[in-house]
């Protein structure tokens, strides 16, 4: 599996750390965004994240900027993305297990590179539930996509 990575100028140092993580652990990685610390605009790199995330219902992605917030709110604008800013294993796991996230979006200014890579970890081992409610709450998210196109 390819996990897509995409930073910001206050994220590529993390970004660079979790991906020489996961290839060391055998995964393919894309990197997307900054290349260094040059103010680079988070938008940007949640749009090639994004759009390649939601070309592909297996792919995942992961999005860092300071807080991962400006990541998330960006990449959400994108149909069919559902990207979770987390901040600790917990968050990771139920935004997997619950919300069916697809980006996980990380601040690297509030969590430490450790923390960060606890995050990854747990996203990338957790299925997303298939218990009714969620299914339900996540295909309600979708009827939102359907809606975002059209007003
Ligand atoms: C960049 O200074 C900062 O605004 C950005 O990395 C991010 O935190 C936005 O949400």
């Amino acid at each position: 599996m390819t996990i897509l990575l995409g930073a910001d100028h206050a994220g590529f140092a993390l970004r660079r750390i979790l991906a020489d993580w996961l290839i060391a652990r055998g995964y393919a990685v894309a990197e997307f965004g900054a290349t260094g610390e040059t103010a680079y605009d988070y938008p940007d790199a949640a749009a090639e994240v994004g759009r390649r995330v939601a070309a592909n219902p297996d792919a995942l992605g992961v999005l860092i900027c300071g807080t991962g917030i400006g990541m998330a709110i960006a990449a959400n604008k994108i149909k069919g993305v559902r990207a979770a800013p987390c901040w600790n294993v917990e968050s990771a796991r139920l935004s997997r297990e619950h919300n069916h996230a697809n980006i996980l979006c990380l601040g690297a200014r509030l969590i430490d590179p450790d923390t960060a890579i606890a995050c990854l970890e747990t996203f990338l081992h957790t299925a997303p539930s298939q218990e009714p409610r969620h299914l339900r709450r996540v295909e309600k998210i979708s009827e939102l996509d359907a809606e975002a196109q059209t007003v």
